[in-house]
């Protein structure tokens, strides 16, 4: 099953895939006369609103700025503190100190990486305010003990779903009942619109506050001031961000949502081909499902490497496998040790003991619809060729 030979091309770790619908829409845009926040940009929120069954949808420019505007409606005073996860990218917890609060990190499960609801408990304080989990690698947080804990202390939930758009937890598509939840439309994501996010948000007034601030804080957008129809008066209400979408973006996300299923499917065979072809190579492992009921997006395939059994650590591990030809991604080095966090909170090694060990030994698989079956084989061949290579049992 495993190749002898190196890999002779580089194997991306990501790879957008984009059809003729998505060039012809874009297209279509361009010849428009209508580039930024217009029709497309509706019929994309529209779209995402009977996806997810009704909710709110308010597209943005990334995650990001979706993350910042769930923040910027709850009006941090300072010292009011959020509960989140170090396994995460950084801009869910920077959100956090931009919009004035103090970031608190509560440990994650081991195997799957999922924050603990019982390691949030014990961190809420009379200052808490929200609590934002991730559904990391596409798989969902434990949604149902988390909305418990929210509920008996009067926090907001704000979900990170970057890497759930189509996640599925015990019979609900995550963001379709959420309080808020914010996805990502980035290229490595499981939809693309170039850069790109939507909030979905139950309650239609902080939804009209977050489509307000997207847009500088005013009354009224481009597309209501200039299209047939609308005037050109506006009023500032409160100070907003510049982080609308534009058409030629949404042009690209109204095909990929088509498409997200089929997308969702390949990624789901080729992450079981992964589990089978990895069955034998015991320093390599993966992240374990979450056991309660769910339908992952498979967004990440991470594995963790055994380094006590190599004479290499994980970084050094990871150049080799580029040199072999892998493209290979790093989902995520534990954010209360990175130098902003450890030098303003005194964050030290030992805090949390499940992250820590995780950050120390993960990285990411090539995952994405236009890999082939043989382009897998060409990655565990590698990974097979450098464990032998600094086995220390060897
Ligand atoms: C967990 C998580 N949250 C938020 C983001 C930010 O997404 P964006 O790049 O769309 O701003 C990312 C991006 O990778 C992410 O992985």
């Amino acid at each position: 099953m495993y190749k002898m030979d190196i890999r002779r091309e580089f194997l991306p770790f990501c790879r957008p895939t984009i059809g003729q619908d998505e060039i012809d829409e874009v297209v279509d845009s361009l010849k428009s006369g209508w580039i930024t926040t217009g029709p497309k940009v509706a019929r994309l929120e529209s779209d995402f609103e009977s996806w997810s069954g009704g909710q709110e949808a308010i597209a943005v420019n990334s995650a990001t700025a979706g993350l910042h505007l769930c923040l910027a409606c709850l009006d941090l005073e300072p010292g009011d503190e959020v509960i989140t996860t170090p396994i995460t990218w950084p801009s869910t917890v920077n959100n956090i100190e931009i919009c004035g609060g103090k970031s608190v990190f509560a440990d994650v499960e081991k195997d799957t990486l999922q924050i603990l609801p019982q390691e949030i408990e014990a961190r809420i304080t009379s200052r808490t305010r929200a609590v934002i989990p991730v559904h990391f690698a596409g798989a969902p947080s434990d949604l149902e003990p988390l909305r418990q804990v929210c509920k008996k202390y009067h926090l907001a939930l704000i979900e990170d779903a970057a890497h759930a758009v189509g996640t599925w937890y015990k019979g609900e598509l995550v963001g379709s009942r959420s309080e808020m939840a914010v996805f990502s439309f980035h290229p490595i994501k499981n939809m693309t619109t170039g850069e790109g996010g939507m909030i979905l948000c139950r309650d239609p007034g902080r939804a009209d506050r977050m489509r307000r601030l997207r847009f500088h804080g005013i009354s009224r957008d481009a597309w209501r001031r200039y299209a047939k129809g609308g005037l050109p008066q506006y009023e500032t209400i409160e100070p907003g961000y510049k982080y609308n979408m534009l058409d030629i973006q949404a042009a690209i996300g109204i095909h990929q949502l088509k498409k997200l299923t089929h997308f969702n499917k390949r990624r789901t065979e080729l992450a079981e081909n992964y589990l089978d072809l990895l069955k034998d190579i015991p320093e390599i492992m993966p992240l374990k499902s979450p056991d309660y009921s769910h339908i992952h997006a498979w967004h990440l395939f991470v594995v963790r490497l055994d380094i006590d059994s190599l004479s290499v650590d994980r970084d050094e591990f990871i150049l080799h496998l580029q040199e072999e030809n892998i493209g290979i991604g790093l989902h995520f080095p534990a954010l209360h040790l990175q130098r902003y966090y450890r030098e303003k909170y005194g964050f030290s090694r030992g805090m949390l003991p499940a992250a820590e060990w995780n950050s120390d030994r993960l990285f990411s698989l090539p995952l994405y619809p236009l890999l082939t079956e043989d382009d897998q084989v060409d990655v565990v061949s590698a990974l097979k060729r450098l464990v032998e290579r600094f086995s220390r049992k060897g």
